[in-house]
C-alpha cells in the first residue's frame, strides 16, 4: 500500500524517530559524497501554487542527490480542479511520477489528490499544515539538544500552519508546548482539541509572552501574516506586537535555549536582527536540514 505524508501524524512516533536518525545519517553520507541512490532515475512532481525558496530548492536538490530528478509545475500548467478534476490529475500524474509533492492553499485538495493518486503524495505546505518543515526542525533540535523528548517548546506569534504542525508533532513526541499568541490569532481549535485528547503532551495557549517563554528550551516563530493572508498584515501586527522575539523576551528562556524560525523572516517584525543573528539562533541549520529530513521522508515513502 502506498503511503502519503500530508501530516506528521501520518508517521507513528517510532517512525518519526527512525526518520530523524535516518536524516542525520543521510546528511553525513551526503557530505561524504555518498548519498544513497534510492530513486534510480525516478522523477518527482513538484507542484507549487505559492512562492518558495527553501522547499523548492531543497526538494529539487534532494531528488538529484537521491539519484532522481524533479519537474517544477505551477498552476498555470495544471489549473488543478479547473482545467480538469483532481481525480484525473492524480491518475495521470501517477503514470509519470514516482511521487507527487504539492504546495497549495487548500489542505482538502491535497487530501483529495492523495486519495486518488497511485503514488505517494507529499504535502509541501498548505494553509493548514507544513509537515516537511517540522521534520527538518525536529532534526535540528535533536542535533542541538541531543534529544527531542520532554522539551519546553514555545511558539510565539500567529496561530497558523506551523502552529498546527507543532500541535500535530506534540501528538507523537512528548513535549511541553506553549503557544504564545493573541486571542485574535489562535491556531486551529480542532487540532488543539485533538492534541489535548491525544494526551501525550501538555499544550497551553498563553496570552502573556513573558510567561510563555519562561524557562523554554526552544523559542520558535514564523511570519505574522502567511502567504495568502498578506492583506491582514497590519491587523495581525497590531494583535501580535507584544510577541516579537527580541533579546528581552529571549532572556526569559533557559540560558541554552535555541531560537528557531522556519523562514522567510520579516526581520524587525516577528524577530529582531540581533536575535536572528545571535549564537542562539539555529535558523540556517533548520533551512539546511529541510534537505536531509525530506530525503529521509522520500526514502521511507519510496522504499
Ligand atoms: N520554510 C519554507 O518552507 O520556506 P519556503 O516558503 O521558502 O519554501
Ligand atoms: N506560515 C508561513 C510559512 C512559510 C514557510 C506561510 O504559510 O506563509
Amino acid at each position: 500500500m502506498k503511503r502519503d505524508f500530508l501530516s506528521v501524524t501520518d508517521f507513528t512516533s517510532e517512525e518519526i524517530r527512525e526518520n530523524l536518525e535516518l536524516a542525520i545519517e543521510v546528511k553525513k553520507k551526503t557530505k561524504q559524497g555518498e548519498c544513497p541512490n534510492v530513486l534510480k532515475g525516478g522523477v518527482g512532481a513538484l507542484i507549487f501554487h505559492k512562492a518558495s525558496l527553501r522547499t523548492r530548492c531543497s526538494f529539487e536538490v534532494g531528488f538529484r542527490q537521491l539519484g532522481g530528478s524533479a519537474v517544477y509545475i505551477t498552476d498555470k500548467e495544471i489549473e488543478l480542479g479547473k482545467r480538469e478534476s483532481i481525480y484525473d490529475v492524480a491518475k495521470v500524474m501517477s503514470r509519470y511520477f514516482a511521487v507527487i509533492c504539492i504546495r497549495t492553499f487548500s489542505h482538502e485538495n491535497v487530501a483529495e489528490l492523495a486519495r486518488h493518486a497511485d503514488v505517494p503524495v507529499v504535502n509541501m505546505l498548505t494553509d493548514l499544515l507544513h509537515p516537511c518543515q517540522l521534520m527538518g526542525d525536529m532534526q535540528t533540535i535533536l542535533e542541538h539538544k541531543g534529544t527531542i523528548d520532554n522539551l519546553t517548546v514555545t511558539y510565539l506569534g500567529d496561530g497558523n500552519n506551523l502552529t498546527n504542525s507543532w500541535m500535530r508533532m506534540a501528538q507523537r513526541i512528548p513535549m511541553n508546548l506553549r503557544i504564545g499568541t493573541s486571542p485574535e490569532t489562535l491556531p486551529s481549535p480542532e487540532i488543539l482539541e485533538e492534541t489535548r485528547k491525544a494526551g501525550l503532551s501538555q499544550v497551553e495557549i498563553i496570552h502573556d509572552p513573558k510567561k510563555a517563554v519562561k524557562d523554554a528550551d526552544v523559542i520558535y516563530t514564523d511570519v505574522w501574516a502567511s502567504m495568502g493572508q498578506k492583506d491582514k498584515s497590519s491587523q495581525k501586527a497590531e494583535a501580535l506586537k507584544g510577541f516579537q522575539v527580541n533579546s528581552e523576551l529571549v532572556s526569559q528562556a533557559k540560558k541554552d535555549a535555541i531560537v528557531m524560525h522556519c523562514l522567510p523572516a520579516e526581520r524587525g517584525r516577528e524577530i529582531t536582527d540581533d536575535v536572528m543573528d545571535s549564537p542562539q539562533s539555529v535558523v540556517f541549520d533548520e533551512a539546511e536540514n529541510r534537505l536531509h529530513a525530506q530525503k529521509a521522508v522520500l526514502i521511507k515513502l519510496l522504499g
